[in-house]
């Protein structure tokens, strides 16, 4: 049998009920396939490793071990919501690594986009495998893969980006409890695991992270515009109703400057570019457009805010022809 497939007669998880289901049924399956052994797992914070975690944590409680690599392109608040979740509530066994420093003195001076994600992808693994290796005793390796994972790399489609890419050498069995489970799935299983709204119903966040909504070269001072930005953004957008209803917003502080004027003086700061799209594949994209007191609302918070910025701009692009992201 194909455990790849998804079986014809297998039910959307859409209730409560079916997800309860689910969780019995993989908790008793990984204890089985796990026994005593211990089970690393990468935890981004993201949904799909959230969940996962949640589930072997319910499962296997501690001989689960979760890393989470700080790259320093997380979004505000993002580590700390790792560590208040998972090791002050559910208790985990949750190795922090904070490796900001190491991934920005690697990226000074990197302007290419392609080089970017290389370094950081490359650095992630290092840095995961550093971590493994001082640890005993772990035979297995926690992903969350979801389905459409599985079909997209079957196809071809998608040449596996994501920072969760480990390396081919780690010899590992794996444990992927949610691989044939669809996103709007392992929302309703997280949602019954108890796992916070904004982790459940998160927008998708690429892997490099903040690192190509800062482009060219990246800057620490530009990277807390980035992040300052962000976090006015996503507080705004949750008070106007629009969280989880629009796929994903975001924000740019692209490498140039321009002139303006502050309590009658000269100022030469960078802009701030807000995009807001949805779509359903990804594939085609469009524009949110928000009501115009909102927009005047974000323009002067961020204008008052954020350091080294004195101008805030609004991407009216689809896509085609353009991305989402800006590398
Ligand atoms: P683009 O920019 O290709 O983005 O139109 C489409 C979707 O993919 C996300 N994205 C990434 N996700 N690693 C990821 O995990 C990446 O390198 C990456 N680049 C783009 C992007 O946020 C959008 O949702």
């Amino acid at each position: 049998m194909d455990t790849n497939k998804r079986p014809e007669t297998m039910k959307r998880i859409t209730t409560p009920e079916l997800a309860q289901a689910f969780i019995d049924e993989q908790i008793t399956k990984m204890r089985e396939q796990i026994g005593d052994k211990k089970v690393l797992l990468a935890l981004s914070g993201g949904v799909d490793s959230s969940v996962v975690a949640a589930l072997l944590i319910k499962a296997i409680g501690k001989q689960l071990v979760c890393v989470h690599v700080n790259h320093g392109l997380l979004r505000k608040g993002e580590p700390e919501q790792v560590i208040k979740v998972f090791r002050d509530e559910m208790d985990a066994n949750l190795v922090y690594v904070d490796a900001t420093d190491r991934f920005l003195d690697l990226l000074k001076d990197v302007d290419d986009p392609e080089e970017k994600r290389k370094i950081i992808g490359g650095e992630f693994i290092k840095v995961f495998a550093e971590e493994a290796a001082k640890l005993d005793g772990i035979e297995f390796l926690a992903q969350g893969t979801i389905y459409p994972d599985i079909l997209e790399s079957k196809d071809g489609i998608k040449a596996h980006h994501n920072v969760g890419g480990l390396p081919e050498d780690m010899d590992f069995e794996l444990v992927e409890p949610v691989k044939l489970l669809y996103k709007d799935e392992v929302r309703v299983v997280g949602k019954e695991l108890g796992l916070p709204d904004d982790m459940n119903y998160r927008q998708p966040f690429p892997g490099p992270g903040l690192g190509v909504r800062c482009p060219g070269a990246i800057t620490r001072e530009r990277l807390e515009a980035v992040r300052e930005s962000d976090a006015i953004l996503r507080e705004e957008f949750k008070k106007e109703g629009l969280e989880g209803k629009v796929w994903q917003y975001f924000t740019v502080v692209p490498d140039f400057k321009s002139t303006g004027i502050k309590d009658g003086k000269r100022t030469f700061a960078w802009p701030v570019i807000i995009r807001a799209i949805n779509t359903t594949d990804v594939v085609e994209v469009s524009v949110e457009h928000l009501r115009p007191e909102f927009m005047d609302h974000l323009v002067s918070r961020i204008i008052s805010e954020v350091d080294g910025v004195n101008r805030v701009l609004y991407d009216f692009t689809p896509k085609p022809p353009a991305t989402v992201e800006y590398e």
